[in-house]
C-alpha cells in the first residue's frame, strides 16, 4: 500500500534498489562475472582452467595480489602461512566454552572476532603491513580453527597443525586424524578439496564479501570485517545452501523418493519450499562451478563401494528442473551449492560442517576485496539511504494517557 514514486518524488535524490540488483557498490579489479553467459574469471583467468591447473595457495596469492605467483613467491606465501598456523593456547581453551552442539559457523565466526584481542598491536586497517600479517594470520589460522569446531562437536580432543603438511592436507588431518590412530591423508581427497576450495574463493560482491567491506568501510579492523562475513554466509539463502540441499536430498529419499511431487511443491510456492542449490542472482545459466562440481561429484560418488542414492535424486531433480518452464522462464539453474554438499558428505563431512568448508575457500576473496578497499582512494564509509514510511511528526503521550 504504500506509494514509492511519491516518496521517490519527495527525496528527489535517493534511488531504491532493495536487495541492490542493479546498484554496483564499488569498482573492483578482483573477479569478472557474466551471469548470462555463466563466465567467471579471476583477475582475468577463466575459473575452469584455475580449477584444473592451479592450487588454492596459489589463487589466493592472486587473488590477494593481482598475479600469479612466481615459484619463489609461492614458496614464500605457503612458508608464511605455515608458521602462523598454530592457536595462542588461550583461543584453544574458548572451544571447551561452547556447547557440544553449537553450531561450528557460530563457533568460527566468535573465534575469528576473538583473534583481534591477542594481534592488537597489527589491527590497523591502514597500515599495508598489519594489514598483509593479519591476511597470512587468518589464512594459516581459520583451518585450525575449523578443524577444532568439529572436533569439539564429537567431543575429540584439539590436536596440533603439523606443519610438514600442505595447506588441505594439514586441515584434513587436524579434521579427521586421532592422537591414538595414524592416519594418512588420502591425496585424491586432499586434491578434490583444494579444487573446491578454489571454485569458492570468490564472487565478487556477494552478500557475504558486500557485509565484509561494509563493515572494513568504517575502518573496523580485518578480524572483524571476516567475522561479519561468516556471519552473513552462515544464512540458507547464502553459504548455507550447500547444507540445506543435502537436507532437501534426505527428505526426499525419506519420502519415498518422489522427485516430481516435491517439484510440484516446489512449483506451488508451498511456504519455505524451495529447489535449494537453484538460482543465483547473477547467474541467470548455468552457474560454471556447478558444471564442474557437477563433473567431480560423479567421478567421486561414483568410484565410490556404496554409490550415495542421493546422487540419483539430485540428477533427477536437475533434469526435472531444467526441462520445466517454472525453473526454464525464471532463469533457475543449479548453482555451486547443488552438488557440493554430496561431495563433502563421500568426503567424511557432517552437513553441519558443509558452510565452514565454504568459508575456508572464500577467505581469500573476503581479504583480497577489503585489502583492495583500503588502499582505493575512492572508499567512503558504506551507509545507504532509505525511504521514509513511517509517522509524521506527533506529540509524546505520557504514559498514564495511553
Ligand atoms: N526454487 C524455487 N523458486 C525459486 C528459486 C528456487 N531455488 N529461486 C528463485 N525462485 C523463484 C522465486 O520464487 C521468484 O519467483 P516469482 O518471480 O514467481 O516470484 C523468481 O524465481 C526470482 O527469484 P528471486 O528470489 O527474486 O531471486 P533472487 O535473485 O532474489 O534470489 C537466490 C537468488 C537467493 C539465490 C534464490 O534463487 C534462492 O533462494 N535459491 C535457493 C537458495 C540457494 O541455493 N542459495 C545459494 C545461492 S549461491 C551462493 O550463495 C553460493
Amino acid at each position: 500500500g504504500i506509494d514509492v514514486s511519491a516518496l521517490l518524488k519527495e527525496t528527489g535524490f535517493v534511488t531504491l534498489d532493495q536487495g541492490f540488483v542493479n546498484t554496483a557498490s564499488t569498482t573492483s579489479s578482483i573477479t569478472y562475472i557474466d551471469g548470462d553467459a555463466g563466465i567467471l574469471r579471476y583477475r582475468g583467468f577463466p575459473i575452469e582452467q584455475l580449477a584444473e591447473k592451479s592450487t588454492f595457495l596459489e589463487v589466493s596469492y592472486l587473488l590477494m595480489h593481482d598475479a600469479l605467483p612466481t615459484p619463489a613467491q609461492l614458496k614464500d606465501f605457503a612458508d608464511k602461512i605455515r608458521v602462523h598456523t598454530l592457536l595462542q593456547e588461550e583461543m584453544r581453551s574458548f572451544f571447551s566454552g561452547f556447547p557440544r552442539d553449537a553450531h561450528p559457523m557460530a563457533v568460527l565466526s566468535s573465534a575469528v572476532t576473538a583473534l583481534s584481542t591477542f594481534y592488537q598491536d597489527t589491527l590497523d586497517p591502514l597500515d599495508p603491513e598489519q594489514v598483509e600479517i593479519s591476511g597470512i594470520r587468518l589464512m594459516a589460522k581459520l583451518p585450525t580453527i575449523a578443524a577444532y569446531a568439529y572436533k569439539k562437536s564429537i567431543g575429540h580432543p584439539l590436536p596440533y597443525p603439523d606443519n610438514s603438511l600442505d595447506y588441505v592436507e594439514n586441515f584434513l588431518r587436524m579434521t579427521f586424524g586421532l592422537p591414538t590412530v595414524q592416519y594418512d591423508v588420502d591425496p585424491k581427497i586432499a586434491k578434490i578439496l583444494d579444487m573446491l576450495f578454489i571454485l569458492h574463493a570468490d564472487h565478487e560482491q556477494n552478500c557475504s564479501t558486500s557485509t565484509v567491506r561494509l563493515v572494513g568501510s568504517a575502518q573496523a579492523n580485518l578480524f572483524a570485517s571476516v567475522s561479519a562475513g561468516i556471519n552473513a554466509l552462515s544464512g540458507p539463502l547464502h553459504g548455507g545452501a550447500n547444507a540445506a540441499v543435502l537436507e532437501m536430498l534426505e527428505q526426499i529419499r525419506k519420502d519415498g523418493g518422489d522427485v516430481n511431487a516435491f517439484v510440484t511443491r516446489v512449483k506451488n510456492k508451498e511456504k519455505g519450499v524451495k529447489l535449494m542449490g537453484f538460482g543465483h542472482r547473477v547467474y541467470k545459466n548455468y552457474d560454471p562451478r556447478a558444471a564442474i562440481v557437477k563433473k567431480a561429484a560423479q567421478e567421486v560418488l561414483r568410484s565410490l563401494e556404496k554409490p550415495d542414492p542421493l546422487l540419483e535424486i539430485a540428477f533427477q531433480l536437475e533434469e526435472i528442473a531444467l526441462s520445466d518452464d517454472y525453473f526454464v522462464s525464471r532463469k533457475l539453474y543449479p548453482n555451486v551449492d547443488f552438488y557440493t554438499g554430496l561431495i563433502y558428505k563421500a568426503l567424511g563431512f557432517p552437513t553441519k560442517m558443509f558452510t565452514v568448508l565454504f568459508a575456508l575457500g572464500r577467505l581469500p576473496g573476503w581479504i583480497a576485496q577489503w585489502s583492495e578497499m583500503m588502499t582505493d582512494p575512492a572508499t567512503k564509509i558504506g551507509r545507504p539511504r532509505q525511504l521514509y514510511t513511517g509517522f509524521p511528526e506527533r506529540d509524546f503521550v505520557a504514559i498514564d494517557k495511553r
